[in-house]
């Protein structure tokens, strides 16, 4: 029984009711992925496992036995240098307090990809199109699950359209 969190592979807790919020932030002491409603309502706990955006206060740590969960702490690259999108919220302003950043920037990364899939969402008109356009409605609407009570919702989405744009994230 193990979880591979940022590349490093770490024994599950023993107590099966511990979340994997709780975990990162309580047993290993990666704090930056963040505690906001506890409840699924606000995306401040957002993780990717094998990919796939996840809240983990709704996630228990067993459930992500043998996978493998990133965390904004795994975003850079080992040199440091910020991943793209990390630099699109700086140069976007796409951030105040930044209690929610960590939140927005992992479910960013693994919206891209449900794009690149081709994956539909709400408000895709038309599913015979194909692999939808990233319109700014279509961003808007895949990262409504994550919440800034700041009110830097612009400046985010507008570093997700440039990483898109330029295919780097
Ligand atoms: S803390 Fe998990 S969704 Fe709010
Ligand atoms: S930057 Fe403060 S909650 Fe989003």
């Amino acid at each position: 029984m193990a979880i591979v969190i940022n590349g490093t592979e770490y024994p599950l807790p023993d107590d099966p009711r511990i979340s994997l919020l709780d975990l990162l932030r309580e047993r290993l002491g990666l704090t930056g992925t963040k505690l906001g409603c506890n409840q699924g309502g606000c995306g401040a706990c957002t993780v990717i496992i094998d990919g796939t955006r996840v809240l983990s206060c709704l996630t228990l740590a067993v459930q992500a036995d043998g996978r493998e969960v990133w965390t904004i702490e795994g975003l850079a690259a080992k040199d440091g240098q910020l991943h793209p999108l990390q630099q699109a919220f700086i140069e976007h302003d796409g951030l105040q307090c930044g209690y929610c950043t960590p939140g927005q920037i992992c479910s960013a990364i693994a919206m891209v990809e449900e794009l690149r899939r081709g994956d539909p969402s709400y408000v895709t008109a038309d599913l015979t199109e194909g692999p939808m356009g990233a319109t700014r409605h279509e961003i808007r609407e895949r990262m409504s699950g994550n919440l800034c009570r700041c009110g830097a919702h612009n400046g985010i989405v507008e570093a997700i359209e440039e990483i898109m744009a330029g295919g780097a994230a």
